[in-house]
């Protein structure tokens, strides 16, 4: 049997068993958690950890995915900026009915398909897609919202010529994107993977205890024992191993491999290589590792965590505060290991330490087109990468070039 068709066949037989282990609740069964008695929703945290929450709630982590509505969507509803040309007389238009948002599909100026914006994915840093319900399934919709261009533009691997509306989405970008979705029901279509999701079954955005892990006892037991200030039933990730530490977020940030777990049961302290068989990706060869979703490849073939002991993504991330953009604070913790007298510090000696050390970010993890990610406004012949920061830290001469070239302006 040829190596692709037995690749392709255990990762379906991986993913019945493990979508057919995965939670199952009749809709509108309680209000409770989706995910049972011992999840006790980010809303319970509020009250006691009220400046985390705060805080929280301006990351990209937070607002990964939604409810589609006007107010979260950033693309705009109104004509001319609210329409995509496919060039031959076919168009999808962006139409707020009074049933709903739409995208709605034409050609010569007839009704030809109309779909609903059910879901939005994507904080908007860099793009939002959107998906649709039909019959226990979630279709992507054929037209995304590309933050740098500021426009719409089409989904990425969609068809450039006509606007593609049966694309299914798998419970795998659930598991990367919100904190829990309701499958009804796995099954085989020929060789397709089918998955049944129950309606409205969703918990949105990457919440508190999808980084934590289940806190049901731990509220309980701090609502009973005000005077208790000892965190009690809780993992305190500052004890866990580096690598746990690592493993935590490497759950989404690696890049989907093949599954053995749902991802959705990840609790601080597993394994990753309990979740997913391992990745092969050697150190030497992470430059081409795409910059997209694949953070924690990037980051561990750097010197800078091949040489330390301690490094961790929390090094540089505060994962309950927005940071975006503030690259004088990330230079900041570069410079806790590389200090300016030290003799670890840059050895770009044409330009003094003062100006090096509110910017070694643009140098040393510049953003770099991605590969996988790439969007086709309309009228574009070949479409545009997404950028995003490189996390493998070395010496970028090109960068370096562009930089001073900026610097001299
Ligand atoms: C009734 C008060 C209360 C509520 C509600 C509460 N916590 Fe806590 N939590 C505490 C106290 C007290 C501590 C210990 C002091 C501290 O670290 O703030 C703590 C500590 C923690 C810690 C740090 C553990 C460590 O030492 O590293 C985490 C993580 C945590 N809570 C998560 C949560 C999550 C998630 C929720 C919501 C599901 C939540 N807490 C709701 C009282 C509460
Ligand atoms: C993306 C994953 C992630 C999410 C989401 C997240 N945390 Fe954390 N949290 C962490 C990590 C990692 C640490 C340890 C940070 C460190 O090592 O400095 C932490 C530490 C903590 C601590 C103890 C340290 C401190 O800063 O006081 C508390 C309390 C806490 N989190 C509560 C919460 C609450 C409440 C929420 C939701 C509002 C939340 N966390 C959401 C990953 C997360
Ligand atoms: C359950 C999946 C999941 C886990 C676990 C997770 N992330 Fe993320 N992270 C995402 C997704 C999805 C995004 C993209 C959010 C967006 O903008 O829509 C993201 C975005 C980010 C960003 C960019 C955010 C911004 O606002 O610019 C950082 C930084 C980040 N994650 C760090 C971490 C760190 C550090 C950890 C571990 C403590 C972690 N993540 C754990 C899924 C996850
Ligand atoms: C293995 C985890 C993983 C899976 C599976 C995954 N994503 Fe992502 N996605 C991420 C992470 C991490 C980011 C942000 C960081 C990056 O792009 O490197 C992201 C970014 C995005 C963004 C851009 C958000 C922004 O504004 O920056 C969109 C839109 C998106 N994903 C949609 C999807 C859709 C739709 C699916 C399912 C078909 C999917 N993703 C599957 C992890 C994942
Ligand atoms: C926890 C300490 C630590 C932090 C934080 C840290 N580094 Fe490093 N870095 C190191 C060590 C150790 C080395 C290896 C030095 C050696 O080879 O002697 C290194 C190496 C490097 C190198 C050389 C890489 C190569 O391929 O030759 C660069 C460039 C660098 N760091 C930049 C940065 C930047 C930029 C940041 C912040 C975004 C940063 N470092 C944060 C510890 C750190
Ligand atoms: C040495 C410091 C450092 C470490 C360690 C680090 N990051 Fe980052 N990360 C950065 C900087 C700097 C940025 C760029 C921030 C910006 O441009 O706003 C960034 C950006 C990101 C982004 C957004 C990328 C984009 O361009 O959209 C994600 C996602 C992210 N980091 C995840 C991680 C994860 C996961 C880990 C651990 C595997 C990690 N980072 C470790 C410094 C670091
Ligand atoms: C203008 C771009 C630029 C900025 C800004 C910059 N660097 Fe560099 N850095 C370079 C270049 C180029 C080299 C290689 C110099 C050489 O070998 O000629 C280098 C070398 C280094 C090295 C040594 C690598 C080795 O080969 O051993 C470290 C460590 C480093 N930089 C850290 C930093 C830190 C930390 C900052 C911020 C305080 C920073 N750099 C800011 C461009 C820059």
């Amino acid at each position: 049997m040829n190596k692709r068709l037995l690749y392709v066949s255990l990762l379906i037989i991986s993913c019945i068993i493990i979508f057919s282990q995965c939670i199952h609740k009749q809709p509108g069964e309680d209000n409770k958690d989706l995910r049972g008695e011992q999840f006790a929703g980010s809303a319970a945290c509020m009250g006691c950890h009220k400046r985390i929450y705060d805080s929280y709630l301006s990351t990209g982590h937070y607002k990964t995915s939604g409810p589609a509505s006007q107010a979260l969507i950033k693309g705009s509803f109104v004509n001319p900026h609210n329409v995509f040309s496919y060039g031959n007389g076919t168009k999808v238009v962006m139409e707020a009915r009074d049933s709903g948002l739409f995208q709605v599909a034409y050609g010569d100026s007839v009704l030809q398909e109309l779909h609903r914006f059910d879901i939005s994915v994507g904080s908007g840093r860099k793009a939002q897609t959107f998906l649709s319900w039909r019959n226990g399934k979630y279709f992507q919709l054929p037209l995304s919202y590309f933050i740098p261009a500021h426009s719409w533009a089409n989904s990425p691997g969609f068809p450039p010529s006509y606007p593609k509306f049966d694309r299914v989405i798998p419970s795998t970008c659930f598991g990367c994107h919100s904190s829990a979705v309701g499958i009804k029901s796995v099954s085989m279509e020929g060789l397709q993977l089918s998955e049944e999701f129950e309606k409205n079954q969703l918990v949105y955005g990457i919440d508190c205890e999808r980084c934590h892990g289940p806190a049901a006892e731990h509220v309980a037991f701090h609502t009973t024992h005000p005077q208790e200030k000892a965190a009690m039933h809780i993992t305190k990730i500052g004890g866990l191993k580096k690598q746990q530490q690592l493993d935590m977020c490497a759950l989404c940030h690696s890049g989907l491999g093949t599954p053995q777990k749902p991802a959705f049961e990840f609790k601080p302290g597993d394994a990753l290589s309990d979740y997913f068989f391992p990745d092969f990706t050697r150190p030497e060869r992470a430059a081409e590792v795409d910059v997209h979703g694949k953070q924690y490849q990037l980051f561990t073939a750097s010197k800078c965590f091949i040489k330390s002991d301690k490094m961790t993504c929390s090094s540089c991330h505060d994962p309950h505060n927005n940071e975006r953009n503030r690259l004088q604070a990330f230079s900041q913790r570069c410079m806790s290991c590389h200090q300016p007298e030290g003799p670890a510090f840059c050895k770009m000696t044409s330009l003094p330490a003062a100006v090096l050390s509110k910017n070694c970010i643009d140098c040393h993890m510049p953003a770099l087109p991605s590969r996988n990610i790439t969007m086709l406004t309309e009228g574009q012949t070949s479409p545009t990468p997404d950028s995003m920061r490189t996390h493998l830290i070395t010496v970028y001469r090109e960068e370096t070039k562009a930089f001073m070239a900026a610097l001299k302006k």
